[in-house]
């Protein structure tokens, strides 16, 4: 894990939740809670049961969340969950909580953006939210081929400096690009996928990181479900699901060498587990918290039934037998390749075409599930 850790930072549970300073005086928890989930398009979102269990994940030491402009409804949900520990708790309860939200401009929009544009996308979230300042916008640009980016990056720099962001970070941006937006502004951190499946952002990709003070988030730790005891000894699914980001995973999958040596890989997953009393996802998020140029992991959950589990990753220690036992699988793996988010880049490859790509504007309409995906 990378990153400067601090105390354990839980309070009322058993397992501390370290802590990683990524800027000073701003530290995140290494488990981050995912707000995707809770768009309902992963299936249905009981949303005060969901706002009540929040509170269940700070009390446990999971601090930071995650959200994004384009995940529907869920940065006023986390508005919500803020507002009712103000009201129950007063305000020093969400002393060390951290929001952290993306901006994902439409890709419509992306060659014509302008400074009043982005302003316009940070004070909705800003509103959503309830805070005066975003603690850390994550921004993603969809395409390459149109020109911008580095202006945006400016823009938000800009509402840096108005004092409506404390911290710019990115999401999806591979070695060149965040090597550029690198030499004019401060980057805190880069969300990416990275798991037992997608080790794209090791190597070069790692080594930017590391010279340049960006934490790396980890999203996709568990494959949107798929490394958990819930597919062991399955047969292949196929692609036709009615939860879009288990299409986007289960293309990881396929990247990764195919439905059999996936199943390889749970089966080790499930050796190692045994030895540890504890569920594959619980390895699984393991052995990517123990990777070096991770700083945290993010990891996707409607409510805390499942919170145990989680946690219970902090306290194993896994052995030279457990890593020797996964890698022999994964040295097998023949991708995913190219750079971070390359695949899903390219609009008219099979990653690429489940992608929605103008959520902003309301652009929801599904031909159908297998077909969405988000930023
Ligand atoms: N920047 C990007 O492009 C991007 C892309 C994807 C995700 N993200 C971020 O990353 C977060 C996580 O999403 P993800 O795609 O990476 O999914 P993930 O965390 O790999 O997997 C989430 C799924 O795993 C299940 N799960 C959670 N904990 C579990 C446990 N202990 N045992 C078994 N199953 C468990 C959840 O079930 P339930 O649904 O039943 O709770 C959920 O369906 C998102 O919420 C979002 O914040 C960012």
């Amino acid at each position: 894990m990378g990153g400067d850790l601090e105390n354990g930072a839980s309070s009322g549970s058993m397992t501390e939740v370290p802590r990683v300073t990524v800027r000073p005086a701003y530290f995140v928890s290494t488990i981050i809670k995912g707000g995707w989930q809770l768009a309902g398009d992963h299936g249905a979102v009981n949303a005060d049961q969901a706002i009540a269990d929040m509170v269940r994940f700070v009390d446990a030491g999971v601090t930071t969340f995650d959200c994004a402009d384009i995940y529907a409804g869920v940065e006023e949900k986390i508005g919500r969950f803020r507002a009712g520990l103000i009201r129950t708790r007063g305000r020093v309860a969400l002393d060390n909580v951290k929001i952290h939200t993306k901006f994902v401009p439409d890709r419509d929009s992306l060659a014509r953006l302008t400074l009043a544009d982005v302003e316009s996308g940070i004070d909705r979230s800003l509103l959503r939210l309830g805070l005066d300042r975003l603690d850390l916008v994550q921004f993603h640009w969809w395409d390459y081929a149109v020109p911008g980016h580095v202006e945006a990056m400016g823009h938000l720099n800009t509402l840096r400096d108005k004092g409506k962001i404390d911290l710019i970070g990115v999401t999806n941006f591979d070695v060149e690009h965040l090597t550029e937006l690198c030499d004019t502004t401060d980057i805190a951190s880069a969300q990416v996928q990275y798991s037992l499946l997608d080790r794209r952002a090791s190597g070069n990709f790692a080594a930017l990181a590391r010279r340049r003070r960006v934490s790396i988030f980890a999203y996709g730790v568990l494959a949107g479900g798929f490394l958990t005891d819930a597919w062991l000894s399955r047969p292949d699914p196929g692609f036709d699901f009615g939860n879009r980001s288990l299409v986007k995973y289960r293309l990881i999958i396929e990247e990764f060498g195919g439905w059999a040596l996936f199943q390889e890989l749970l089966t080790a997953l499930r050796a190692v587990a045994d030895r540890h009393g504890a569920d594959i996802a619980t390895i699984a998020l393991k052995a990517t918290l123990d990777r070096p140029e991770v700083t945290a992991a993010i990891v996707g959950a409607r409510y805390a039934d499942r919170l145990p589990q989680t946690l219970h990753a902090l306290e194993l220690r896994l052995t030279d037998e457990d890593r020797a036992e996964i890698e022999t699988v994964r040295s097998r793996a023949r991708g995913p390749l190219g750079p971070v988010y390359g695949l899903e880049r390219d609009i008219s490859g099979r990653h690429g075409l489940i992608m929605k790509y103008n959520l902003n504007r309301g652009d929801n309409r599904m031909a159908s599930a297998s077909r969405v995906e988000a930023a």
